[in-house]
């Protein structure tokens, strides 16, 4: 995306947009400059922004390739997708089996038109807009159905867009309906922003979102908890992203050698 604010019809580059901005803290080129003020002001009160991002993608990764070298899960349901960036899901999953079948989904055009160039080359993969509040017209969406089969087991990735959310939303709720839709043995693979120990600049950096295109909603370790009804979720349990299963590519990360805040839990659940 062009570095000055001329944008493609259709895109407002005058309001904060949250995928930009996190497309930003991880050195992306997607973001114009109202995407960047606004991420430098969340970066003023929480510094670990960029590496709680590159942490996430981490975790991420990591949840996929489980899923597909360990669970036998051969398709993807990746609904908050983001910007395309290094090691997309499609892309870790081809690592392990080439026939891995990803669907993406986001409700921004800006998310959609960036990954639909990407697939245009790609076999067993798509994107198509949907909102995770109508969790029912993603799951009827005939070009989706065209790729995942729902009588097989899916993976269903809800990775740093729960938080998107309000609580009138009842995200539990929209996550039991996605459930209800997937066979027992399949996998929910979440994380979320959390307001455990730090909550002053928690608020300040949530507070900058109330003027992005999508706020943020922080939530207890128990709220997050949760949502993970009718999952049963595997060890080590829901736990901070630096946690989960690390290998040598998370015990890279860490900010300035110090131990981040905890500022973000995630887990992997399996339906039951
Ligand atoms: C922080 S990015 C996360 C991207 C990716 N899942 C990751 O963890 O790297 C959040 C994404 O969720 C999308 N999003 C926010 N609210 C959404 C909603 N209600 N339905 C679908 N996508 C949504 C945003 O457009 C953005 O692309």
């Amino acid at each position: 995306m062009a570095q000055d604010a001329t944008a493609p019809p259709g895109i407002d580059v005058h309001i904060p947009n949250a995928a930009r901005m996190y497309n930003y803290y991880l050195g992306g080129k997607d973001n114009f400059p109202v995407d960047r003020e606004a991420a430098e002001r969340v970066l003023a009160v929480a510094p670990e922004a960029r590496e709680l991002a590159r942490q996430n993608r981490a975790f991420m990764r990591r949840a996929v390739r489980y899923l597909v070298a360990e669970a036998g899960i051969r398709q993807f349901l990746d609904i908050g997708t983001g910007l395309p960036t290094e090691g997309n899901v499609h892309e870790v999953a081809a690592e392990v089996d080439p026939g891995t079948r990803v669907a993406y989904v986001d409700n921004d055009p800006v998310v959609l038109a960036h990954a639909r160039a990407l697939l245009s080359s790609t076999t067993n993969t798509l994107a198509v807009p949907g909102d995770l509040r109508q969790p029912q017209d993603i799951l009827d969406d005939p070009e989706l159905r065209s790729l995942i089969d729902f009588t097989e087991p899916v993976g269903i990735l809800l990775v740093a867009v729960l938080h998107f959310l309000t609580d009138s939303d009842k995200p539990a709720e929209l996550i039991a309906r996605l459930r209800d839709a997937v066979p027992p043995g399949s996998y929910l693979v979440l994380s979320h922003v959390t307001a455990e120990d730090h909550t002053a600049a928690a608020q300040k950096g949530a507070a900058v979102y109330r003027r992005a295109n999508a706020s943020i909603t922080l939530r207890t370790r128990t709220q997050i908890t949760e949502m993970f009804e009718g999952f049963e979720v595997l060890g080590p349990g829901v736990v901070r992203l630096d946690e989960w299963h690390p290998d040598h590519e998370a015990s890279l990360a860490g900010y300035g050698g110090q131990d981040l805040p905890t500022w973000f839990l995630c887990g992997v659940g399996r339906a039951l």
